[in-house]
């Protein structure tokens, strides 16, 4: 079994925390909230440590994860040739839900990168992230804390559920309030490159620094690894209704229940009087799409569901990300 403590967000628990971050200097892992989505941390530099994440999250070796840091100076352990562009987003957007691709040090352990020459760095909002940073006094890589493939936990038993007795220690500091993980952005090409649409958007990222490309499907491939895997998936099969489908919800609900236990999220009310219909309603905004699509992903499968229906909203702004998991969450590709 694995140790849960609980965090309390309005005083922060100095001997809680201070638990898990001798855990972190001593190579083990440690589950932890941040403001996107809980992260499993281990130390960055070390090499044991970080393959344990690997090993706990059952992640493809080609992924490279995120390192997590908790002030400017810690950013220089990690990273080299941080440029003026680099330190404007710095300014504009840390602690915050934005990752930065920059050039890698070597201190950084190899498997952090997937052998890349660059490292996805960012510096969390969340109080209790950044003391657990700052008294562990090591930077710290960390994937979502989810199996992987499997939709990123929100909560303290989300991570349990998928990684009880395999990590060392989740701190629960309740649900994380974006719900959805950070923008990434790789700094080392021109013009910059999102590599995953995040909380932070192309437009406020454009105003902060000029131009900002999105990557197309095969340069993300290529430059972003992870994005080839399946990904934020449960174990129903999803099928997403774009907003502007002429599709009637309730007529796909209604045929997909000739074959078993439906699910439904969306904004749209949907009444279909059938013990093995699910339905999950959601206002049609990207704030409260991001803060539950995850957990009614995961809830929907509890409950059986071997079809989830997922209603889509806007791409415009926050929405791009959002919807960006839920095509994600629907494709075939494993
Ligand atoms: O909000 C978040 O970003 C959360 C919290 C815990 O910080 N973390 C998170 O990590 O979502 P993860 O491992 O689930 O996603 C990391 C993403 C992957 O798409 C990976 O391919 C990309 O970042 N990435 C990491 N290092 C990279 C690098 N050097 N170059 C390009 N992409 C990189
Ligand atoms: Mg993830």
């Amino acid at each position: 079994m694995t140790l849960v403590l609980k965090l309390d967000a309005e005083h922060p628990q100095l001997e809680v925390i201070e638990q898990a971050a001798s855990i972190i200097r001593n190579g083990g892992l440690v589950a932890f909230p941040t403001e996107t989505v809980y992260g499993l941390g281990a130390d960055a530099m070390n090499k044991q440590a970080v393959q344990r994440i690997f090993e706990a999250k059952g992640r493809p070796a080609d992924n490279p994860l995120i390192v997590h840091v908790c002030d400017r100076a810690m950013l220089d352990l990690v990273a080299d040739q941080v440029s003026a562009r680099a330190e404007a987003l710095i300014a504009a957007f840390w602690p915050g839900p934005l990752t930065l691709v920059l050039k890698r040090r070597h201190l950084v352990a190899k498997s952090v990168s997937a052998g890349l020459s660059t490292v996805a760095v960012r510096m969390p909002r969340s109080q209790s992230a950044l003391e657990l940073i700052r008294r562990a006094a090591t930077p710290i890589a960390a994937p979502s804390a989810n199996r992987s493939g499997r939709p990123s936990p929100t909560t303290a038993a989300h991570v349990a559920r998928d990684l009880d007795g395999r990590i060392d220690m989740i701190l629960d500091g309740g649900g994380t309030n974006i719900g959805i993980e950070s923008t990434v952005l790789d700094l080392t090409s021109e013009p910059p490159v999102i590599l995953r649409p995040g909380w932070v958007t192309r437009e406020q990222l454009m105003d902060a620094i000029g131009q900002v490309e999105l990557a197309e499907a095969g340069e993300e491939l290529k430059r972003s690894p992870g994005t080839r895997h399946k990904h934020y998936s449960p174990r129903a099969r999803v099928l997403l209704v774009e907003l502007n489908s002429s599709a009637s919800i309730h007529q796909i609900c209604s045929d997909l229940l000739k074959e078993g236990p439906v699910g439904f999220i969306g904004h749209t009310r949907v009444a279909i009087d059938n013990s093995v219909f699910s339905a999950i309603v959601l206002k049609d905004r990207a704030e409260d799409y991001a803060r539950s699509i995850y957990s009614a992903l995961r809830e929907l499968d509890e409950r059986g569901a071997s079809v989830i229906v997922v209603e889509g909203i806007s791409d415009q702004g926050e929405g791009a990300a959002v919807m960006d998991r839920l095509r994600r969450a629907a494709s075939e590709a494993q």
